[in-house]
């Protein structure tokens, strides 16, 4: 174990003795006498752990604790104190130090309680790279998605330009030889392919981009009125076309409420909600969409008959990135980013959204939003940002 100490006391006996019970540790020790020569070496160098006396001639143990959490935060400080002076020790924990010893103290609780503060500072350390690393990440992601919205949008808008030219060529002059026409048709379904690709990557970069947006709390809102039935029909017959074969309904139970919301951004829930319900469920299943009022609140669930999510797994699916075993294994294509988005809109609506399932059987994800004239809505209405969740992944 190698870790810096600085021991701080205007006895001598009292640091000579601490520092040669700590050098058998293993530590590399420097000593001070006096508060002003602690200052000094807490200035020049980055220690681990720092032990002071709470009583010294030139200046208090809280004088030398102030200095060390401005210059090096992450160091861990341990009060040397007397019977005495026990208040002070329980006055300096309160503002900060990490732990106390009275002295004369026993060897080995000295070296138990050092070993400890230096485990928090190594903890401590770890946990300001890995803060650094998530930060890194998101700047990243940010960076990232930015940078690849331009040339996808080329991508897929001179695709679709070029497949619009080929086909009112061949309509308006069909060309003579039938080998071409063919060789020019195999084209027009190659563009296609293209169009079709880029533009998935386009909604992929899209939705990179909300997660960078959610985790910076710069999700773009523009609120106004919305009839949440008429919403989810529309978005409910768009999901439709592109699957003839499914049952999709939506249920009513009384009239519509009205909601504050964003419009593009509802919609986004919704179509994530019925696009997980038809991706985890059988060609066949039905897939429901109900729409209440509820107090204050407009309650929507999406329901399917589908492979469920194990219940150990309910609340991770919000999770960014995270899949269950299950959809990885059946390799059912997803990145895990639609319920994280979907909840970063709920909330910023100052809403909720829940899950609940059986394995193997069925699926419902509840979502509530407040009333348009709640006290939740006005809020919302007065600027009112909702807190994000505590501890939300970013
Ligand atoms: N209706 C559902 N039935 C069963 N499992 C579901 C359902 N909805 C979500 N899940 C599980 O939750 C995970 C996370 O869902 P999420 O929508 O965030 O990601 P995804 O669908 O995997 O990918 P993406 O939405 O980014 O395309 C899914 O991978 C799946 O394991
Ligand atoms: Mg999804």
């Amino acid at each position: 174990m190698s870790g810096r100490i600085l021991v701080v006391d205007d006895e001598e006996n009292v640091l000579v003795t601490i520092e040669a019970i700590l050098r058998m540790d293993g530590y590399d020790i420097d000593t001070a006498g006096s508060g002003e020569r602690a200052l000094e070496l807490i200035g020049q160098n980055d220690y681990d752990v720092v032990l002071t006396d709470l009583r010294l001639e030139d200046m208090s143990g809280q004088d030398i604790l102030a200095a060390i959490r401005q210059r090096s935060p992450a160091t861990v400080s341990v009060m040397l104190t007397g019977y005495a002076s026990l208040e002070s020790a329980l006055a300096a924990l309160r503002e900060g130090a990490y732990d106390y010893l009275i002295k004369p103290s026993d060897p080995e609780e000295l070296r138990a309680t050092v070993r400890r503060g230096f485990e928090r500072r190594q903890l401590l350390r770890r946990i300001t790279r890995l803060e650094e690393l998530d930060e890194l990440k998101s700047q990243f992601l940010s960076i990232a998605s930015h940078e690849l919205r331009t040339p996808i949008t080329a991508v897929s808008g001179f695709a679709q330009l070029a497949v619009r030219a080929l086909e009112e060529r061949l309509r308006a002059s069909p060309p003579p030889d039938p080998s071409w026409q063919k060789e020019l048709e195999r084209l027009v379904r190659q563009l296609n392919v293209i169009q079709d690709q880029s533009a998935k990557l386009g909604r992929l970069v899209r939705e990179l981009l909300d997660v960078s947006r959610i985790q910076s709390g710069r999700l773009e809102f523009r609120l106004a009125p919305v009839d949440l039935v008429q919403l989810v029909r529309e978005v409910t017959e768009q999901m439709q076309l592109g699957a003839p074969g499914r049952s999709l309904s939506v249920r009513v139970n009384g009239s519509s409420p009205v909601i504050l919301g964003d419009r593009d951004h509802l919609e986004q829930v919704v179509g994530n909600l019925l696009d997980n319900a038809m991706k985890y469920s059988p060609v066949a299943g039905e897939v429901s969409v109900f729409v209440r009022t509820k107090g204050d609140e407009a309650h929507l669930t999406v329901e399917d008959r589908g492979m469920g999510i194990p219940t150990d797994q309910l609340a991770r699916v919000f999770d960014l990135f995270y899949r269950t075993e299950e959809a990885e294994s059946r390799r059912t294509p997803g990145l895990g980013l639609g319920l994280y988005i979907t909840r970063g809109i709920v909330e910023r609506h100052g809403g909720r959204i829940w899950m609940e399932s059986e394995r193997g059987k069925w699926t419902k994800v509840h979502v509530a939003l407040p009333l348009q004239g709640s006290p939740a809505g006005k809020r919302l209405e007065a600027g009112e940002v909702p807190a994000a969740r505590e501890g939300a992944p970013i």
